[in-house]
Formats: C-alpha cells, sequence, structure tokens
C-alpha cells in the first residue's frame, strides 16, 4: 500500500540520448482481472507476465481473504486455485486494496451477489474516490452499502443473497463500473446487461469469454450492448498478461523529448481501447513505430519504437478518444509543453476523480516549471513552448498518484534544469521497476 509510508522526493535531472530496450510490466488492468476471475473459476488459472505492483498484490490479498488460494511460484509465475462464482468465503478482516480504484470496484462487484459482508477501505486518496459509481448498480442486483458521506470508503457490503439480474446504462465512461456489474451478474440467474455509451477498456468481456462465460456484444443507436449470461462455471485459464500500454507511456514520451533517444518497448498490448495515446502522439509528429505486430492471448500487441521527435505540434484531441488514453492525459501534457503551438484536451471531466484530480495536479506543477496551462470542468490546454524550452526547476506535488509522479519526472528529462516531485513512492503501485528502467535507458532519476 502506498500512502502510508514516509514521502520519497524524487528528482529528475536533463538527460541525453535515451537508448535501449525497455521491458514495462504487465497490464494492470488485465492483472486485476486474471486474479479476481481466476477466483471465480473452478480449478487452477497459471498467470504469466503478472505486474507485481501494491495495486496488483493487495488484489492477490483481497481474493485470498476470500477464500482463494493464490501462490506465486519460483519460476515468477503465480496461480490461483478459484473457488467457483458464488463460492466466495466472507473475509475475516477488512480488505485493504490500497491506492486502488480498479482492485475495489471489481472485488466489489464481484462480491456483491454472495451471501456475505465484507468491509473495505484504502489509502487517503482511494478514500477519497467516488464509490457511489458502483454502489448504485450494485444496489439493483439487491446489494446494501453503508458508507462514508458521499459514498466514500471505508464501506461495508452486504452482498445479495438471492441476486436478480439487472439492466443497466453506465452513467459514466468508465471500464471500472461496466465490470463491476458484469462480475455482480456472473451469480445472478438470468441475463445482466450493461450498456455503454462510449466503448472503454474491453478486457472483462474478453476475459469473460475466455474463462467460458456466455457474453455478447453489439453495437447499437443506444450503444454497446454487453450481454452476459449469469451462473456459468467459469473454466481456469491459462493467461499471458501483455505489457502495460499505460506504463509504455513513460518510456516513449522520455524518448520523443530527449536529444539523441531511440528506445524499443517490446511486446505492448495494443487494444484499441487502450492506445490512444500512441495515434495522439503519431498526430503530433512523433516518431513513433509499431514494429512486429501480433496477437497474444487475445490481445493485439506490437513493440513500440520511439525516437527524439523535435518537431511536434500542438493538436486537438478528439474527446471521444478520452476512453482509451485515459490514463495517459498527465504523461501527454508534458509531451505538449515540448510541441509547438496549444494542445486542447477536452471531454475529459473523469480525469477529476482519478488516483488525484489530474488536471488540477498536472496543472499545478506544469505552471511551477513555467509552463503555460488553462483549464475548465471538463477540459484543459497547454500551450507548447517547444522542444527542450520547458524551463523546469520546479517542486510538483504527486498528490499519491503514480501517474502524475511519473510525468513529472518525464517532464525533467526533456527540460532546461531539473524537476523534482515531494513524493515518488505512488510509482510503486503499477510500476515498480520505473527507476532501474528509466536508468537503464540513460535517465537520471534519483531520489533525495
Ligand atoms: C481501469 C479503468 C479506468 C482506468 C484505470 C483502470 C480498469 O478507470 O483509469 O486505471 O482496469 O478498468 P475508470 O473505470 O474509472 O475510467
Amino acid at each position: 500500500m502506498s500512502g502510508h509510508g514516509t514521502p520519497i522526493p524524487m528528482t529528475s535531472t536533463p538527460c541525453g540520448p535515451l537508448s535501449g530496450v525497455a521491458e514495462v510490466p504487465g497490464d494492470k488492468s488485465i492483472s486485476h482481472r486474471s486474479l479476481i476471475l481466476g477466483a471465480m473459476a473452478v480449478g487452477e488459472t497459471r498467470i504469466t507476465g503478472l505486474l507485481e505492483g501494491e495495486d496488483v498484490l493487495d488484489t492477490a490479498k483481497a481474493m485470498r481473504a476470500f477464500g482463494a488460494e493464490v501462490t506465486k511460484h519460483d519460476d515468477g509465475s503465480w496461480s490461483v486455485h478459484g473457488v467457483g462464482v458464488g463460492g466466495f468465503a466472507e473475509p475475516e478482516n477488512v480488505i485493504d486494496c490500497g491506492n486502488s480504484g480498479t482492485g475495489v470496484r471489481l472485488i466489489m462487484g464481484a462480491m456483491a451477489s454472495c451471501p456475505i459482508t465484507a468491509t473495505f477501505t484504502g489509502d487517503a486518496s482511494l478514500n477519497g474516490r467516488p464509490m457511489a459509481r458502483v454502489t448504485d448498480p450494485l444496489a439493483l442486483f439487491g446489494t446494501q452499502t453503508v458508507g462514508r458521506k458521499g459514498g466514500r470508503l471505508p464501506m461495508t457490503i452486504v452482498g445479495a443473497a438471492d441476486p436478480v439480474p439487472v439492466r443497466y446504462v453506465v452513467p459514466v465512461p468508465s471500464a471500472q463500473v461496466k465490470s463491476a456489474v458484469l462480475l455482480a451478474g456472473l451469480n445472478a440467474p438470468g441475463k445482466t446487461v450493461v450498456i455503454e455509451q462510449e466503448a472503454t477498456r474491453d478486457h472483462s468481456e474478453r476475459m469473460l469469454a475466455g474463462f467460458g462465460a456466455e457474453i455478447t456484444t453489439e453495437e447499437t443507436d443506444e450503444g454497446r450492448v454487453i450481454t452476459l449470461t449469469g451462473r456459468p462455471e467459469l473454466k481456469p485459464l491459462v493467461i499471458a498478461v501483455p505489457r502495460d500500454p499505460s506504463s509504455a507511456a513513460f518510456p516513449v514520451c522520455a524518448a520523443l523529448l530527449a536529444p539523441g533517444s531511440d528506445v524499443l518497448v517490446p511486446g505492448i498490448g495494443l487494444n484499441p481501447t487502450r492506445a490512444g495515446l500512441f495515434t495522439t502522439l503519431r498526430e503530433m509528429g512523433a516518431d513513433l513505430t509499431y514494429e512486429n505486430e501480433r496477437e497474444e492471448g487475445g490481445e493485439p500487441v506490437a513493440d513500440l519504437r520511439a525516437r527524439y521527435s523535435p518537431n511536434m505540434q500542438g493538436i486537438e484531441v478528439p474527446p471521444e478518444r478520452a476512453a482509451s488514453m485515459i490514463d495517459e492525459y498527465p504523461v501527454l501534457s508534458v509531451v505538449a509543453a515540448n510541441a509547438t503551438g496549444t494542445t486542447m484536451m477536452a471531454g475529459v471531466k473523469e480525469l477529476r476523480v482519478k488516483e488525484s484530480d489530474r488536471i488540477d495536479a498536472m496543472a499545478r506543477g506544469l505552471r511551477a516549471n513555467g509552463v503555460t496551462v488553462d483549464e475548465g470542468d471538463d477540459w484543459w490546454s497547454v500551450t507548447g513552448l517547444g522542444i527542450g524550452k520547458v524551463p523546469g526547476g520546479g517542486t510538483c506535488e504527486s498528490f499519491l498518484d503514480h501517474r502524475i509522479a511519473m510525468s513529472f519526472m518525464v517532464l525533467g528529462m526533456g527540460a532546461k534544469t531539473p524537476v523534482s516531485v515531494d513524493d515518488g513512492g505512488p510509482i510503486a503501485t503499477s510500476f515498480p521497476i520505473f527507476e532501474p528502467l528509466m536508468a537503464g535507458l540513460g535517465a537520471n532519476v534519483t531520489r533525495e
């Protein structure tokens, strides 16, 4: 868990060429789902490439608390002996999901239609985030919830003893909400229908099908209609988790900004519901290519090659692309500061309820380093200074948010003077090898 330890101040110093191969860790979204669905299957699910960040390790602990056997093996692979749909045991203690919104929301969904009670908590960031977006639809199954004011953790969920299937139109573009409803629907008899107006990451749908659930997706005038038949017997899977595009974003963007760089980031999941950043960077004029495109474990994968890109231009990022790059706007804003012209990012209200208010966090830190940022409720824009022209020299707050901390470290790599963050500790939630990996490419990120 992050947010409980002593802050770790970090500084990133402007660097020369970054070069080499950046093997980023496994996908966080797929890692959480591998453990949770593995725990709901009957038999042994085997996982390679699992992200061993704090967020996912908290989910592994939670699955043990609900009765699954979760083991890490000497060869680095993991196995999960599942208890079957509806088979969760009642945890003896409070479930601490640390910093992880994905962990807590998906697990709440998975237990919501089981006749058990569980209490959830997290760190200061997670305990400030809205949970009603998940508990509202879960109530339709017959689940009861008692939480703090504004639907905040700590929160106790009393699972429905006699769940009914639901039909739910997701009111915000959120894969966590969609997935929580689908996971709850697994233990409800009949068909649970989830409708999303904007397509969000579809790992849950793909993986549910892989585990043997009956699930269909239809594009209609109403949106994407996902229909899941409840009470399947989920069969265990062998899962190779692809590397995380959201983590790849950091070495990729750093390579675009540090003079002379040429970095290969192999084996990156390029599911279209996740790859919006790379499309955007290419539109801005980034020298970013996809090599060796292939399919692995049902997900499109490629090796990304990023080279120094001194002539990037600001663009208007299409709002309809937001869901496919929602976690990447912080690091995109760093690239935007190094482009010429203004980059406009609209339709991004969801950024205000992530691990931090990411528009506010980035705006403050960018301004502290000499970059002009304008913002409204659901948009923000960054005025580019041109490559290598960001003054730097500022200290930024990371607000318990891994992606904010890493984005400012990338800012320092291409600035005129070093950039610092007050606390890089949260980086361990999603990218525990960030510092050695960046050092291996030639970056200078140091702890004070
Ligand atoms: C995730 C969904 C997104 C994303 C998060 C991971 C998931 O959150 O920001 O990092 O794995 O389902 P929202 O559902 O809040 O958009």
